[in-house]
């Protein structure tokens, strides 16, 4: 039983760590690494695993062994093993190694598209055009991210209107769900109720997902929010990994520990076993040789220390 039932009773959680994570760390993780920490993660329970990003390795290094991590990866049966792919460049190298679904990304920014992928809005949606086709074609499911839902790193405040006409566009161009983005982590109760209510005018509720970034703190109030609005999906990064390269200042995704924690609290099912996600962020975190960005993850540990004494 959920406390409200405004609540769902389930989310899906889609981790993001071994690619919008990883894609902004300092230190390079090698594909063995990326490969063990994916698996720890579908053993723990995740059922959707961006595991990488087929984008220039000139703009982002850390996402070169993406082909590598894909061909090597021992799949578990009922997990969703997805990639990103800018253009059919990226959606060839993609299906070549068998990823299971693709990622396009848009942006509710002129200028964060321009830096971000090189290209206009409109551009950018003509670029899609023949990704989905494709997939289309191969059977392959492919999501859509709109960034910068809220705030945007060049231009400041987004209208909500624009969020949710390019969410629109790539809703009817065939992406199954639109992951929102709060790209550099500004967004706060009211902007996001407002921006999500302008979104719900256009898109079904049952096909969003929420992506926040947790620069300033808000990420998990602003998750509460959107599950009161009935939104079932969640993005999240193991250990609050990483960032965007394009985006200077944003931190790392909300941590998936912490969102888990609050889901727990609520009672709402993940399917996901928090024991073996808290070893999957110390995992990646000691590889990276610091901390997890993530408060709950960081006190269990803390406990475990001092049990262990
Ligand atoms: P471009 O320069 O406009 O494209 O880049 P181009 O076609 O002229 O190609 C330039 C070079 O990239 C060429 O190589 C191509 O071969 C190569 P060169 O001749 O210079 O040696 N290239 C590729 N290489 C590998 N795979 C490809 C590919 N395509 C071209 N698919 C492009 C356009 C999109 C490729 C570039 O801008 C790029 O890679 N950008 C990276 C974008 C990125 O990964 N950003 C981070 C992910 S988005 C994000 O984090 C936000 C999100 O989490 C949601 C949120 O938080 O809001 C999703
Ligand atoms: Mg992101």
């Amino acid at each position: 039983m959920t406390i409200s039932s405004t609540l769902p009773n389930s989310v899906k959680i889609v981790e993001v760590g071994p690619r919008d994570g990883l894609q902004n760390e300092k230190t390079l993780i090698s594909a063995e690494d990326k490969i063990s920490l994916i698996e720890k993660l579908a053993d723990a329970g995740i059922s959707y695993i961006e595991s990488g990003s087929f984008v220039s390795p000139k703009w982002v290094p850390q996402m070169g062994t993406s082909s590598e991590v894909f061909s090597k990866l021992p799949r578990k049966a009922g997990v969703t093993y997805a990639a990103l792919t800018p253009n059919m460049r990226g959606f060839e190298g993609a299906i070549a190694v068998n990823a299971d679904e693709v990622a396009i990304f848009g942006a509710a920014s002129e200028s964060f598209s321009q830096k971000n992928i090189n290209c206009s809005i409109d551009e950018s949606l003509a670029r899609f055009i023949p990704i989905i086709e494709a997939a289309k074609a191969a059977n392959i499911k492919v999501r859509g991210y709109v960034s910068c839902v809220v705030g945007c790193p060049y231009e400041g405040e987004i209208d909500p209107q624009q969020v949710a006409m390019v969410a629109d566009k790539m809703y009817k161009m065939g992406c199954y769900e639109i992951s929102l983005g709060d790209t550099i982590g500004v967004g706060t109760v009211a902007s996001v109720q407002k921006m999500l209510q302008a979104v719900v005018a256009k898109v079904p509720t049952e096909k969003l997902a929420v992506h926040f970034h947790d620069t300033y703190g808000q990420a998990l109030t602003n998750i509460y929010t959107a599950l009161q609005q009935g939104i079932k999906v969640v993005d999240s990064a193991i250990a609050g990994l990483g960032g965007c390269p394009y985006a200077k200042g944003a931190s790392g995704n909300v941590a998936t520990e912490d969102v888990v924690y609050l889901l727990n609290g609520l009672g709402i099912n993940t399917g996901i076993d928090f024991d073996k996600l808290l070893s999957a962020g110390w995992f990646i975190s000691d590889k990276l040789g610091k901390a997890p960005i993530s408060k709950v993850s960081n006190a269990y540990r803390a406990k475990l220390a001092e049990t262990n004494k």
